[in-house]
């Protein structure tokens, strides 16, 4: 995720340019950079860190009244000024600014290495306008130029253009990343999102995937695919700034829970070929994988419940020995671990201090080491062996929701490389990845249950516990779940395999004690049904989320996830019980976004 703004009008553009990065920070900040054009060349301003950073770079009298800005979230090449963008071809002519994936960049790149183009950053983003520059020197219409151009990325783009041969006007873009577009009497802009524009104009024209737009200081054209004029489907924007940049939610915590679909997609695209999974940074790791005799995975808090559905995974998939240990706990245990240990962690900031420590401490013992993290560039990324990035973008809510639901996902991907390394073959593995692939559809689907989740979280009204429960890899959905409660809403919450509740916690429950059972898990399903029965025997009241085939009538609150191979269920749960919390939360006043004691990253042991 990146912020872009664009503004060509009657007036200087940097105040615009400024302001609606400003709105746009929620989107990605690890560098800022502006264009801003003038008849003779490009004035281009960039810097690592935030905004403000680059504000101190600028001089005062910017009075261009046409340019691009970018703040980003690194997602290729780490965030540094070569990387920030705008990007510019080698005469500084063309200055693009772009947000996505571009997929296919390394072929592009090669392509263009062998036309004898030269690159500065080590970003996807760079071969847009290093393309952009190469057919419009074959015919200098930049408008054919840019669908030449854009006809061979593959991935997603949101991206505008602007160069020295048109000086007023900018090129703009996007398929899959989001773009807007709107006029004023000060002139004609696009941004990433209304929440930018909205000092100037309400009234919104949304980019359509495919289209492209020409933005000229007193006019905006809409095309489609083939160039030819596309209609314009203006939008009212009812929302006032602040809520805006929350997308019209009252919480990131919410808008980050329903950026869930688009998020996974990011993190599955172009991980697999067929049924081989494409993770090459993995397989160019120097390690014999028939020597590895266990794993670890590490990790705290919901990253450490995304290490237990992992090792359970990994031992059904691969067949060999894991095991999932807190952070806090493995840099003091003394592991006996080395070379032959593949040691795996989770992180969403990268920078917590316990998981940091137990690298330092698995690398130090030879460990061949590799992390899932959400930032790129972090402590933990540098530091490992290999890292894979989930693509979640920036998640400001301290409550993690798309990072561990991206994290399922990832180490999902991850597992199944490792079998195919170890040369086991995973029983029924293209059925599951196009399950993988389903996700985002079947996130969009739970989703729908947000009313229903409402009216059960309302149970929580007059209680002080509740109770999770599962078996197998329902297990780590339950005790997410828990924790998403406690620290949101702070209710007491505990989870529980349901199998154990009859040695013990099955003496807290009583009247109106409120049960969330997770039974997705066919082979044991049954079981935890009879589990519950034995809490309703004891007065609690049950929600049960369940599969479609589940029989399940005698019990009034069901919620029942799309049809999927088990395995992938935590993904469901974790979206239901996320939103369970939330309403909890919301129905007791609790500050959502910021819970009582609690810190985004945790930097301190
Ligand atoms: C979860 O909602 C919490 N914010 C917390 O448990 C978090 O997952 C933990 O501190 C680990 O953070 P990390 O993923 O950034 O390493």
């Amino acid at each position: 995720m990146c912020g872009i703004t664009g503004f060509t009008g009657k007036q200087p553009a940097l105040p615009f340019l400024l302001q609606g990065l400003s709105k746009l920070e929620y989107r990605g900040y690890d560098s800022a950079g502006v264009t801003l054009v003038n008849s003779r060349k490009l004035k281009t301003w960039k810097t690592k860190g935030r905004l403000s950073e680059l504000e101190k770079k600028l001089p005062n009298d910017l009075a261009q009244s046409c340019g691009i800005g970018h703040t980003r979230w690194a997602t290729h090449g780490v965030p540094s000024n070569m990387n920030a963008h705008p990007h510019m071809n080698s005469d500084n002519s063309i200055s693009v600014v772009h947000n996505g994936i571009v997929e296919n960049y390394a072929v592009l790149k090669k392509e263009l290495l062998e036309e004898g183009y030269t690159f500065h950053s080590d970003t996807d983003s760079e071969v847009i306008v290093q393309l952009l520059d190469f057919y419009y020197r074959r015919k200098p219409v930049m408008k054919e130029a840019l669908m030449r151009t854009v006809k061979r990325l593959e991935g997603s783009y949101a991206l505008c253009v602007t160069s020295i041969y048109e000086p007023n006007t900018i090129y703009v873009a996007k398929k899959e990343s989001p773009m807007v577009l709107g006029m004023s009497k000060e002139g004609t802009f696009c941004a990433s999102d209304a929440p930018a524009m909205l000092e100037y104009t309400r009234e919104i024209l949304p980019l359509q995937d495919g289209q492209f737009a020409i933005l000229n200081k007193d006019s905006l054209e809409v095309f489609d695919t083939d160039g030819k004029p596309a209609e314009k489907k203006w939008i009212h924007f009812p929302y006032d700034v602040q809520s805006a940049q929350k997308g019209g939610y009252d919480s990131f915590m919410m808008k980050e829970i329903h950026e869930q679909p688009s998020v996974i997609r990011e993190t599955l695209r172009g991980r697999f070929r067929g049924t081989h999974v494409v993770l090459p940074n993995i397989e160019a790791l120097d390690v014999d994988w028939n020597e590895i005799h266990e794993t670890y995975f590490i990790a705290c808090g919901t990253a450490y419940h995304a290490c237990i559905y992992a090792s359970g995974l990994y031992q059904r998939y691969t067949g060999k020995l894991s095991t999932a240990v807190p952070a806090s706990e493995f840099r003091y245990s003394s592991p006996n671990v080395d070379g032959h240990t593949l040691c795996i962690f989770v992180s969403q900031s990268g920078e917590t201090a316990d998981t940091l420590a137990a690298l330092k401490l698995a690398k130090a013992k030879g460990c061949p080491t590799i992390a899932v993290v959400n930032v790129l560039g972090s402590s933990i990324a540098r530091q490992t062996d290999a890292v894979l990035y989930t693509a979640a973008g920036p998640e400001i809510a301290v409550a993690s929701t798309k990072a561990y639901t991206t994290q399922l996902v990832l180490l999902h991907v991850l597992i199944l490389k490792l079998a195919e390394l170890y040369g086991v073959r995973v029983k029924g593995i293209g059925a599951l990845i196009r399950d993988l692939k389903r996700l985002p559809e079947i996130t969009e689907e739970v989703l729908k249950n947000e009313p229903f989740m409402k009216k059960c979280a309302g149970m929580l009204k007059d209680q002080r516990d509740a109770y999770f429960i599962g078996r197998q890899l329902d297990y780590p959905s339950a005790l997410e779940g828990a924790l998403k409660l406690k620290e949101v809403s702070y209710v007491h919450a505990d989870a529980y395999y349901a199998g154990e509740l009859k040695h013990g916690p099955i003496a807290l429950i009583e009247k109106n004690t409120v049960v969330l059972a997770l039974a997705t898990q066919p082979d044991v399903a049954g079981k935890t049904i009879s589990n519950i029965k034995e809490t309703v025997a004891r007065g609690a009241r049950v929600i049960l989320v369940t599969d479609q085939t589940m029989r399940a009538d005698e019990f009034k609150y069901v919620v029942r996830i799309p049809e999927l191979t088990p395995s992938l269920s935590a993904v469901p749960c974790a979206v239901l019980t996320q939103l369970f919390a939330y309403y909890a939360a919301k129905e007791k006043g609790c500050d959502i976004d910021k819970p009582r004691n609690l810190a985004k990253s945790v930097t301190v042991e």
